[in-house]
C-alpha cells in the first residue's frame, strides 16, 4: 500500500518511531482492505475504538452500547425441533468446573515432562536470524508467555461470547433457540471462569485483549441485527476458537490444561452447531443486497482474524525497542506453531461459512487468493458433535 519512498524514509527513523508508524500503517491497512462500503461503515467505528484508541487496553472497564431489541413471545411456541434437541443435549452436557477438573494438579510451565506447547512451536533459529538470541531459560520463559497470551485471548473471547450469547438469547425469534441459548450463556460463564482460574492460579500471567479481537467483539456487540451478532460470534469467533482449542488440546502435554480444553471443546461444538442451524435458513430469506453484505463481512472478518493475531502484546513485553515490529510480525507469521494454529482454525471455519451459504461463486476468487479455498471440503459443525471432535483429535495426536 505504501510506496518505496515512504518505506525508505520510514527506515531512517529511530526504532520507536518506526514501530509507531508500523502500528498505524497496519491499523489503516485493516480498514483500507475492506471493499464493501457498508462493511466499512459497520466496522470502522469499532476499528477506531480498537486499533487507534486501544479501548481494550486502558485498564478500565469498557462500556459498549447495544442496539438490539429483546423479542418476547407470550405463546411459547415449539418452533424448532433441532434446536430443542440441542437444548436437551446441552442440559445433559452441563458440568461443574469445581469437580470435573483436577485443579489440584501442580502446573510447572518449565517442566520438560509436561510442556505447555511442544518443542519446535517457536522457531528460535529464525528469531536468532532476526538478531535475537535467547538462552535455554529465556526460551522457556518466552514459550510460557506465548501460551499465556493465547489463553488470555481465549479468555477475552469467552467474555465476548458470554455477552453475545446473552444478547442473542434476547434477540432471536425462535423460542426453542432461546431455551438453548440460556444453556450457552451458562456454558460461556463457565468458560470465562475456567480460563481465568487457569491463567490466574496456574500460569500466573494475564495479557490484555488483542486490538483486533477487540474490534470484532465491539462490532458485533453494538450491531442491532441479531444475525450479524450470530455470524460474528457463533460462526467466526467460536468457529475459530474451536479450531484453536483443538490444536492446543492436541499439542499440550500439561494434563490440567488438556482436560480443561476437552470439556470446553464439547460445549463449543454445540455452540457452533447452533450457529449453523440458525443461520442456514435465515440466509436464504435475505434480499440479495443483504446477503452480499454478509458475504463480504464474513470474508473481511476472516481476514482480520487470519492476518492479525500476531501476539504483539508478547512483542511489546519482550522485544519492543530491540526488534522492529515488522520483523516480529514476520517471525510470528512463519513460526511453525502459529502457522499450524491458523491452518486448523480455518479448516473449522470455512466449511461452516460454506454451509450457511456465505461462500458464493462471487467470493470464491477472493477466498482462493488468500489461500482459504483449500478448506472448503471439510465437515460443517452440524455434522460434528463434541465427542466426535475429541475422538478425531485423539486419533490425530
Ligand atoms: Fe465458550
Ligand atoms: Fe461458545
Amino acid at each position: 500500500m505504501f510506496g518505496d519512498r515512504t518505506k525508505k524514509l520510514t527506515a531512517m527513523l529511530p526504532l520507536r518511531m518506526r514501530n509507531q508508524m508500523d502500528g498505524l500503517y497496519e491499523a489503516l491497512q485493516v480498514l483500507m482492505e475492506v471493499r464493501d462500503p457498508r462493511v466499512l461503515v459497520s466496522l470502522a467505528p469499532s476499528g477506531i475504538r480498537g486499533l487507534v484508541l486501544q479501548r481494550g487496553k486502558q485498564g478500565v472497564p469498557t462500556q459498549t452500547p447495544a442496539h438490539h431489541s429483546a423479542h418476547f413471545d407470550w405463546t411459547y411456541p415449539s418452533d424448532n425441533s433441532e434446536m430443542r434437541a440441542l437444548y436437551t443435549r446441552a442440559k445433559v452436557g452441563q458440568w461443574n468446573s469445581d469437580v470435573a477438573l483436577p485443579w489440584g494438579t501442580s502446573v510447572d510451565p518449565y517442566d520438560p515432562a509436561t510442556p505447555l506447547l511442544p518443542e519446535g512451536f517457536l522457531d528460535f533459529d529464525a528469531l536468532a536470524r532476526a538478531g535475537i538470541r535467547l538462552d535455554a531459560k529465556e526460551r522457556q520463559r518466552l514459550v510460557h508467555s506465548v501460551a499465556s497470551w493465547m489463553l488470555s485471548q481465549f479468555l477475552h473471547g469467552e467474555q465476548g461470547a458470554l455477552f453475545a450469547a446473552a444478547q442473542v438469547t434476547e434477540a432471536v425469534q425462535f423460542f426453542d433457540g432461546k431455551l438453548y441459548g440460556a444453556t450457552q450463556v451458562m456454558d460461556e460463564g463457565r468458560h470465562v471462569e475456567v480460563f481465568h482460574r487457569y491463567l490466574d492460579t496456574k500460569l500466573e500471567k494475564l495479557y490484555q485483549v488483542n486490538d483486533n479481537l477487540f474490534v470484532i467483539i465491539d462490532a458485533l456487540m453494538a450491531d442491532a441485527r441479531w444475525d450479524m451478532k450470530f455470524l460474528g460470534m457463533q460462526i467466526m469467533v467460536e468457529g475459530l476458537a474451536l479450531g484453536a482449542f483443538g490444536t492446543l488440546y492436541k499439542q499440550t502435554k500439561e494434563p490440567l490444561l488438556k482436560e480443561l480444553l476437552k470439556y470446553v471443546i464439547q460445549d463449543e461444538a454445540r455452540h457452533v452447531h447452533y450457529g449453523v442451524l440458525a443461520l442456514r435458513d435465515h440466509m436464504k430469506q435475505l434480499s440479495d443486497s443483504e446477503k452480499r453484505e454478509r458475504e463480504d463481512w464474513a470474508f473481511e472478518v476472516a481476514l482480520l482474524m487470519r492476518n492479525r493475531f500476531l501476539a504483539y502484546e508478547v512483542y511489546e513485553e519482550w522485544f519492543e525497542g530491540i526488534l522492529p515490529r515488522a520483523k516480529w510480525r514476520e517471525f510470528v507469521t512463519h513460526t511453525p506453531g502459529m502457522h499450524q494454529f491458523r491452518q486448523t482454525m480455518f479448516s473449522r471455519l470455512v466449511p461452516n461459512l460454506r454451509e450457511i451459504g456465505l461462500i458464493t461463486p462471487r467470493l470464491l476468487p477472493r477466498y482462493e487468493k488468500v489461500g482459504l479455498l483449500q478448506y472448503m471440503g471439510g465437515l460443517a459443525a452440524d455434522r460434528l458433535d463434541g465427542d466426535g471432535l475429541i475422538a478425531e483429535l485423539d486419533h490425530a495426536a
